[in-house]
């Protein structure tokens, strides 16, 4: 169905094409029988790709990334499109319009997308309404970050507030510290800056975890443009602060293979294709500071099963893809489950996770 619509939606402006796809998608859910009808068209049922992590139990491990559902509208027709686990936000504490359109650029030759949307968003007080009326029908991820008028010095406090909005709503919260789109967000993965950070939401979880009476994960997202010793410094902080997972990685502000491209001179991140090398290395070398200790999110490029496959056996837990969908629909995702549920098949064992285990220890031999 996406094969037809998409020569159409690619004649319009990308941020407008974007919106009418999640607007016509969230129509389909809103006739009677739409949903079933989405469901049968996309849904999964793969039981040996099930991945028990951070306390939850996901029936697969391809994730929505971040950025596609700012605002949790249609967490109930991407629930439907197959996805085991959605991640929604990047919601702020108060609403911003995001800066000036154009804002988004499409550049298909390269499977690639560059936005500098900055965190447009309706704001946590609406954005937990707009949850609430829509109730829970898959493992919801919910990514916070700040302001752009807030200082880095506050920053600590926009955090914590949208951390105890959404804390009720949230299987896992993604802390996004990695957009380049808000100036000087990125400095916040800095050492004494991400310390404190940390430190004061590890504390505002266990004082939700006791009124509460649940316990949500903290995952961190970070950025593939950071070299080796900040990736390290990352590993070190995530496990001295017990973090649950890090999600690798956010988009990129270098151009990789992009010479000559028109849009490279665009200012803002690039997703797809171009970043899948640059993330599958900051997610190997996570791995190796981590040893599955904390666990890992890969996220960066992922077009299809083989790329998925590369990410897990890197040191990915669980992925998440964003730009594929936009060129290829919500096929992808149906197409990335089954190619997993195949290797794990011909492998002759039973889990992904004792598949992708084989595989990492494979390499591990080789070397
Ligand atoms: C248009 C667009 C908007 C995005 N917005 C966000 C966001 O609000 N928060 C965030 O953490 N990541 C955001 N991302 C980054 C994605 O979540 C993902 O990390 C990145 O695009 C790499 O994955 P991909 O190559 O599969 O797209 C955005 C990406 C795109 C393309």
């Amino acid at each position: 169905m996406y094969r037809f619509l998409r020569p159409l939606l690619f004649l319009l402006d990308a941020e407008q094409s974007h919106n009418l796809a999640l607007f016509a998608l969230r129509c389909v859910t809103l006739f009677p029988g739409g949903r079933s009808l989405l469901r049968a068209l996309y849904a999964n049922r793969t039981p040996a790709l099930t991945v028990e992590l951070m306390g939850l139990r996901f029936p697969n491990p391809v994730g929505l990334a971040a950025g596609l559902d700012k605002n949790a509208r249609y967490q109930k027709a991407m629930s439907d499109l197959g996805f085991g686990f959605l991640e929604l936000g990047t919601v702020t504490p108060l609403p911003q319009t995001g800066n000036p359109p154009k804002r988004l650029f499409r550049l298909p030759e390269s499977g690639a997308i560059i936005n500098r949307l900055g965190f447009n968003n309706i704001g946590a007080t609406a954005f937990v309404q707009n949850l609430r009326r829509q109730g829970k029908s898959s493992i919801i991820g919910i990514n916070i970050g700040k302001n752009k008028d807030t200082a880095n010095e506050q920053a600590i406090e926009d955090y914590l507030k949208t951390f105890s909005a959404v804390y009720a709503y949230a299987d896992y919260v993604a802390i996004n510290v990695s957009s380049p789109n808000t100036p000087g967000l990125r400095d916040l993965q800095d050492r004494r800056r991400l310390d404190e950070l940390l430190s004061r939401l590890k504390h505002e979880q266990v004082a939700l975890g006791k009124t509460r009476r649940v316990y949500v994960p903290i995952a961190i997202k970070i950025s593939p443009d950071l070299d080796d010793d900040h990736i390290t410094t990352i590993a070190e902080l995530a496990l001295s602060h017990r973090l649950d997972a890090v999600i690798a990685t956010n988009t990129t502000i270098s151009r990789p293979g992009l010479e000559g491209h028109p849009h490279t001179s665009e200012q803002g991140g690039l997703s797809g294709r171009p970043l899948k090398h640059l993330s599958t290395a900051v997610i190997k070398k996570l791995y190796s500071e981590l040893q599955g200790r904390v666990a890992i999110i890969g996220v960066g490029g992922i077009e299809n099963a083989e790329d998925a496959w590369e990410k897990l056996v890197a040191g990915a837990d669980l992925i998440q893809v964003y730009t594929a969908l936009i060129y290829q629909g919500p096929r992808v995702v149906q197409e990335i489950v089954s190619g997993l549920a195949s290797r794990v098949e011909t492998s002759g064992c039973t889990t992904l996770a004792e598949t992708v285990a084989k595989a990492r220890s494979g390499i591990h031999l080789m070397r």
